[in-house]
């Protein structure tokens, strides 16, 4: 039988070893910070105390979303999974003003459509060694003084305050933002974070596709590897323009929503996802 309690600092390793198990990009920070911003709200299933399956929420205003949903190879299919997640997700659904969404890989789709969640669109993950760029037309490493300005735009780009989250990534050893300016005033950026297996580039918001290029020559101007990863909502233009930079499409998996028809974290202006776990 699977015990279901609350995550904490102590399983971070716990939790480290089922996302590399799954192959996944997280690093111990990725743990770190939803045990920091959800503390009520991330959990462990444990068999004879042991960490073997976890299930993590965030709230942004009245959207939560869903990550970290694994399960030790050693112990799927005895319905542990869908244990936890329905746990998690009775944790948020009474309140009827919040709306919860999250990217489903294939293994979990047929979990959240059993338990009502709707398709709402594809979401790609893209990854690969950036060619090098125009370093003059790049976009460049922004100061801790334009964080406001950072949190303005991510508000106006997904209709909602995630700035809790983007402060907190932006404490992170190694994390950096990278910003487009015109006239002076913010109009794109892009938060690089290590990963386990490379680094992501993520939120992504800038009002012109083309714009994507001035992040991505930031990006290889920072990187001595300039490997990275970058969850984007597929359309011609800005896949074009990752093909044009080397990348190539990894995954598909699709975005979810649970009886929502509001597009969730999601805005003619974002290009990239902070990950797949964060929405
Ligand atoms: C997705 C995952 C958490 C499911 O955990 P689990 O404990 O095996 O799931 P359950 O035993 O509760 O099974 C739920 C349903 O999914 C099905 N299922 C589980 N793993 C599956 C797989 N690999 N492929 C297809 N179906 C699968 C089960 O058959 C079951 O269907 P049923 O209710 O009709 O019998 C687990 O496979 C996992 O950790 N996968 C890798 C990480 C991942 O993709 N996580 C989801 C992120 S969105």
């Amino acid at each position: 039988m699977v015990e279901i309690t609350i995550l904490t600092p102590d399983d971070i390793e716990a939790g480290m070893r089922l996302s590399t198990q799954a192959g996944w990009n997280q690093v111990a920070a990725d743990w770190e910070r939803f045990i920091d911003l959800s503390p009520n709200r991330c959990f462990a299933g444990r068999v004879d105390g042991r960490v073997v399956a976890t299930t993590c929420l965030v709230t942004y205003e009245d959207v939560t979303w869903i990550g970290m949903v694994l399960v030790d190879e050693a112990h799927r299919c005895k319905g542990y999974g869908t244990a936890l997640f329905e746990h998690a997700l009775d944790s948020v659904r009474e309140d009827t003003r919040m709306d919860i969404g999250l990217d489903a890989t294939e293994d979990g789709a047929s979990i959240y459509r059993e338990s009502g969640f709707q398709v709402a669109s594809p979401i790609e993950r893209w990854s690969g060694t950036l060619k090098s760029g125009d370093s003059e037309d790049a976009a460049t490493v922004l100061p801790p003084t334009e964080a406001d300005a950072i949190y303005t735009l991510d508000q106006q780009a997904v209709d909602i305050d995630r700035s809790h989250l983007l402060e907190r990534m932006l404490s992170e050893v190694g994390t950096s933002a990278l910003g487009i300016r015109e006239d002076g005033r913010l109009t794109g950026y892009g938060i690089l974070r290590p990963g386990r297996m490379c680094p992501q580039l993520g939120p992504i918001v800038v009002s012109e596709p083309t714009d994507l290029k001035l992040l991505l020559n930031g990006t290889s101007a920072v990187l001595s590897d300039p490997t990275i990863i970058i969850d984007t909502f597929p359309n011609a233009e800005t896949t074009g323009i990752l093909e044009s930079y080397g990348l190539s499409k990894q995954r598909e998996l699709v975005r979810m929503s649970y009886q929502s028809d509001r597009p969730l974290l999601n805005g003619p202006t974002i290009h990239g996802a902070v990950d797949f776990a964060w929405g």
